[in-house]
């Protein structure tokens, strides 16, 4: 999948490159570009005015034909006949999974670089999108937050994330949520109930409840009815959907994205290999691919306590 910045990784990828005197080729949509041979030299220019946009040049696509030996036999075939002998994968762990596979079987370098929303990959403090993602929810929320004071309302409002609340927990605080759900801690529908309750009593104008999509309790809609159930209030739905994966990138994304994408070519020139770039407490972390879907980046528990004390 995209995410916003990933552009501006391109660039500095293309850039840095072509600085060291290497050449650089971008291959389109992914591994099914590979495979098909859908791959461009890139030049200083192929990379100019697009750090501000979102998506990506490139395009992306879901390939199936990657997941098998034949198809990654494809690929590597095309590579060969453009001479290309290493590779920066931007993406999630999906794409580092394929990667990991490819590196292994073939002879060629690969670097992956951090690129989702989700934010959810082991080894790196942020990844490519997050931020974007996040001011893009938020400013969504704050409008919500408008109607809902004028009709006192509870509205649930599900933020992206399949497998990890981080949208979810960032929102919620910088939205001054009364409450956020996510997959990482269990919903316990009737304590938050009560909890509602007692914030009504208080003289609240209005209750703003987060829902990571991957939530176990279930989406928001699934959530509505199970309130429902104990309470006679008006509650609405709001699902702010893909409209967080696009949009320009935020100044912190085009700053990652950009050092991301210069890193990544020196630790290629440096003989680095099956690893992803990430960048912890600000110095660049070169973790082992398998790592960053095996091992589980955790939200720290503070968050969740901030969050719990100032919707109070
Ligand atoms: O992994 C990034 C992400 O945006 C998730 O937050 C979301 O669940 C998923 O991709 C949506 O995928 P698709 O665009 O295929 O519907």
């Amino acid at each position: 999948g995209d995410s916003p910045g990933m552009n501006a990784c391109v660039r500095s990828v293309v850039r840095t490159a072509i600085y060291h005197g290497n050449r650089v080729f971008g291959i389109k949509r992914g591994y099914q570009g590979m495979i098909d041979n859908d791959i461009e030299e890139m030049h200083l220019d192929s990379v100019g005015g697009i750090i501000k946009l979102g998506g990506t040049i490139l395009y992306t696509a879901r390939c199936r034909e990657f997941l098998k030996k034949e198809g990654r036999e494809k690929a590597f075939k095309s590579l060969k006949k453009n001479k290309i002998d290493s590779l920066i994968v931007i993406g999630g762990d999906g794409s580092f999974r394929g990667l990991y596979d490819f590196i292994n079987e073939f002879s060629i370098q690969g670097i992956g670089v951090p690129g989702t929303i989700d934010n959810d990959l082991y080894g790196t403090d942020y990844t490519i999108g997050f931020d974007t993602a996040v001011n893009t929810a938020l400013e969504a929320i704050d409008r919500i937050r408008d109607t809902a004071q004028s009709h006192n309302r509870l509205f649930l409002i599900e933020v992206m994330g399949r497998h990890s609340g981080y949208i979810a927990v960032y929102t919620g605080i910088g939205g001054g949520a009364e409450d956020i759900l996510i997959p990482e801690t269990l919903t316990d529908i009737k304590g938050l109930t009560e909890k509602l309750k007692k914030g009504h009593k208080r003289g609240k104008k209005s209750s703003i409840v987060i829902v990571a999509e991957g939530d176990e309790a279930g989406n928001a809609f699934e959530i509505k009815k199970k309130i429902e159930k104990l309470v006679n209030w008006e509650i609405r739905v709001s699902v702010i959907g893909h409209v967080q994966r696009g949009g320009n990138p935020t100044a912190l994304d085009r700053l990652l994205a950009s050092r991301m994408g210069y890193e990544s070519v020196l630790a290629i020139m440096k003989g680095q290999s099956g690893k992803m770039l990430g960048i912890v407490n600000d110095q660049v972390n070169l973790v082992l691919l398998k790592d960053t879907w095996t091992k589980k980046k955790k939200i720290h528990p503070s968050y969740i306590k901030l969050a719990e004390i100032l919707a109070t």
